[in-house]
């Protein structure tokens, strides 16, 4: 489940969002001169939309952006993004943000960020007012943005996740760069109004030997486990459709940070430890599987993090999970449950639709390997 948003708490990133990306590089970035960019609008119209480095523009020429973008997270994915919202103001107003704004009647109608981590760039973030129409304007970000990472010659791979438009609106515009595309969901479970909320036999996990959940101990993830966890997510992404997505898969390292994006960096939303789960095999203290479990605005939680490790799965290990995460989420008031998944892993697809979630957006996910 590579996560979608992400700017996360000083000095590693500055946005959360469902997918965990950035880290400290991005702000050391050189200054990459708009007008070197092929897809740039030169034009001598004052008041002509136009495309500028996002550092020329004042807080008063892009707050109302960011506050309209919160507002399309709020309704269109279920998300507060106040606190990103926050975080990109404070790194705009000390102009340590990277990427591009389009700029009308000398306000920010839309903007592109972007950040290096290694030899990894990404793109942040993607928005335009609802007002600009069509998605021309928006593709001339992205593209401005893509060309800046490609002039880093030590960029060897970009990674994009915007969830704000669909694989048609912008998929063309990253196939003309040579990006592999994958289609992601975002699904939704309505506690305490879906049958796989009731209790069953399998929901009273960790109280019982029966079932699944005899075998094991359902224990809150605190970070005791961190480290386990870790190795746990390394060893069952590999040859995994989400590594591709999302390469920090594809080392300890990289998991390490997706663990502590998620229980110590806020990446994903408020991290809440009593509810995310640990299952331990209790005849050999390892660790089987683990289930993530931030807030994200009030009454929705999101599960940034569900995994088995592989001699566990296909018993029923991630649907007590599921469920004795969703019996803990209703009694604390929550009536939301969200997660992204991408579209061609399919067993948790079906895994999610039969526990009851359905999806209510599609969006992109975009990699490009430098050949
Ligand atoms: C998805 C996952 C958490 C499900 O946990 P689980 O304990 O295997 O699931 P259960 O035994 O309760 O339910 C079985 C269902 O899970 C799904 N599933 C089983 N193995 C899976 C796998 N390797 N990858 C994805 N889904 C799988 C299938 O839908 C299966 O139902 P089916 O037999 O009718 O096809 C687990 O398989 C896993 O960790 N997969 C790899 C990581 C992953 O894809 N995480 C989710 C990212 S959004």
């Amino acid at each position: 489940m590579p996560s979608l948003f992400r700017f996360k708490t000083r000095p590693r990133a500055p946005v959360r969002n469902p997918y965990h990306v950035a880290s400290g590089s991005y702000l050391n970035l050189g200054y990459t001169e708009m007008t070197s960019a092929p897809t740039c609008r030169r034009t001598t119209e004052p008041l002509a939309p136009r495309i500028v480095d996002i550092r020329q523009l004042n807080l008063h020429q892009f707050q109302p952006l960011l506050q309209t973008e919160s507002r399309a997270w709020l309704e269109d994915l279920h998300w507060d993004y106040a606190p990103s919202a926050e975080m990109i103001s404070a790194y705009f107003v000390e102009k340590r943000l990277s990427g591009f704004a389009l700029v009308e009647e000398s306000v920010a109608k839309g903007y592109c960020l972007y950040f290096r981590e290694g030899s990894k760039g990404m793109i942040g973030s993607l928005f335009t007012e609802p007002s600009v129409s069509g998605t021309d304007r928006a593709c001339e970000l992205l593209a401005i943005t893509v060309e800046a990472l490609f002039n880093f010659a030590d960029v060897r791979r970009i990674e994009a996740q915007l969830p704000h438009f669909t694989v048609s609106q912008i998929g063309p515009y990253f196939r003309s760069r040579a990006f592999q595309t994958y289609l992601r969901q975002f699904m939704a479970f309505r506690l305490g109004i879906n049958p796989a909320n009731r209790p069953t036999a399998n929901s009273r996990a960790g109280t019982g030997p029966q079932g699944v959940q005899g075998d094991f101990a359902f224990m809150p993830w605190d970070h005791r486990y961190d480290r386990e966890a870790a190795q746990l997510l390394h060893h069952v992404y590999q040859n995994h459709i989400d590594a591709a997505v999302n390469n920090q898969y594809c080392t300890i390292a990289g998991t390490t940070r997706l663990v502590e994006s998620i229980v110590r960096h806020r990446g994903c939303g408020d991290y809440l430890q009593q509810a995310s789960i640990a299952a331990v095999h209790r005849t050999t203290g390892k660790l089987a599987g683990i289930l993530g479990l931030t807030a994200v605005r009030p009454g929705t939680a999101h599960i940034p993090q569900i995994a088995v490790a592989a001699g566990y799965q296909g018993i029923g290990l991630g649907t007590a999970m599921l469920r004795n995460a969703f019996e803990k989420l209703a009694r604390a008031g929550y009536t939301e449950v969200s997660l992204t998944v991408t579209t061609l892993n399919s067993g948790a697809v079906r895994l999610y639709e039969r526990m009851g979630f359905r999806t209510f957006r599609e969006f992109g996910a975009f990699v490009w390997v430098r050949p």
